[in-house]
């Protein structure tokens, strides 16, 4: 299905704090999950749906994202002279992944405001976004979906997991009421009648959460930039959303996908090492060995 949509932007201007000493002369999106640095997958996401324009918001400290989508000459002629044809592959796999454009977000004002830097880039069209902390599995084409839902009915599109109310404070979250039916298998797709940034610890709001992937229509870059700075004293794009939500009548309002396909979350410690231990096992070049040994080694934990 061909979508009109062909411009991803993928905010990574973060310090990646949460992982120092690893992100002190590194960006945290060249973490290794398993043996690829986490936002390949989120590039190889975006180019499997379609997206193959990709603009990345960065900051200082963050060249070795370029190095990582650039050719490498030393290394090629390195490998092609041994015969290596295998890791030669994988090294050309990533530069010829995607077009990728980088800009830098200047002031670290937050994520709406690395979203409002895209403006120049994107232009008057709907565009995704994809936070890098999230990783969706390949199997399950959320990104793809989304665009289909945009398509069908012309607003902005976000993802939604359902999550376990103790959960709530660290994600924006949403309520929603039941979407009309456009097409048969539309069970997914709900209406956003307000949306929250990290609510306080105890608010029930509902137990529906942002997950970082965004199909947006271009009037999110106008209500970007009337918006005042909201939780943490950062410019966000949940704010942004909650506006564009409370009007349909301004860009046909927002949706939300809710995702009930396989999600990695790689934002903190923990999260990463469980990412990396459950997409190793289903690896066909490691699964098969880690498997039997993680039995193993779980048995001598107690
Ligand atoms: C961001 C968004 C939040 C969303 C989350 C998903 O927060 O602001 O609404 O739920 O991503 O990962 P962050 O985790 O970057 O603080």
């Amino acid at each position: 299905m061909a979508f009109q949509i062909t411009k991803a932007v993928i905010p990574a201007a973060g310090l990646g704090t949460r992982f120092l000493p690893a992100t002190k002369a590194m960006p945290k999106e060249m973490l290794p999950v398993v043996d690829k640095p986490a936002i390949q997958y989120v590039v190889e996401e975006a180019v499997a749906a379609g997206l193959k324009d990709v603009l990345m918001i960065t900051g200082r400290n963050k060249s070795a994202l370029e190095n990582h989508f650039d050719r490498v000459g030393e290394l090629e002629a390195a490998l092609e002279r041994k015969g290596d044809t295998v890791r030669l592959q994988k090294v050309n796999y990533s530069t010829e992944l995607a077009e990728v454009h980088y800009l830098r977000q200047g002031d670290p004002l937050g994520l709406g405001h690395a979203v409002l830097r895209a403006r120049m880039h994107v232009g008057n069209q709907p565009f995704a976004v994809l936070l890098g902390d999230d990783l969706i599995d390949e199997r399950d084409p959320l990104l793809t979906r989304m665009l289909q839902v945009q398509a069908e009915r012309n607003a902005s599109v976000i993802a939604l997991l359902e999550v376990d109310p103790s959960q709530a404070h660290l994600y924006g979250i949403a309520t929603v009421e039941a979407a009309d039916a456009r097409t048969a298998g539309d069970d997914d797709v709900v209406r956003i009648t307000g949306l929250v940034e990290k609510p306080a610890e105890g608010t029930q709001l509902s137990n529906l959460a942002i997950i970082g992937r965004y199909v947006l229509r271009p009037e999110i870059f106008d209500i970007l930039d009337r918006t005042e700075p909201g939780k943490g004293g950062e410019i966000q794009l949940t704010d942004a959303l909650e506006t564009l939500a409370a009007d349909p009548s301004i860009a046909g309002g927002v949706y939300g996908v809710i995702f009930r396909g396989r999600r990695y979350d790689t934002g903190d410690r923990l999260d990463y090492i469980k990412a990396i231990v459950q997409l190793a096992v289903e690896r066909r070049d490691l699964g098969p060995d880690l498997r039997p040994w993680l039995k193993q080694f779980s048995s001598t934990l107690d």
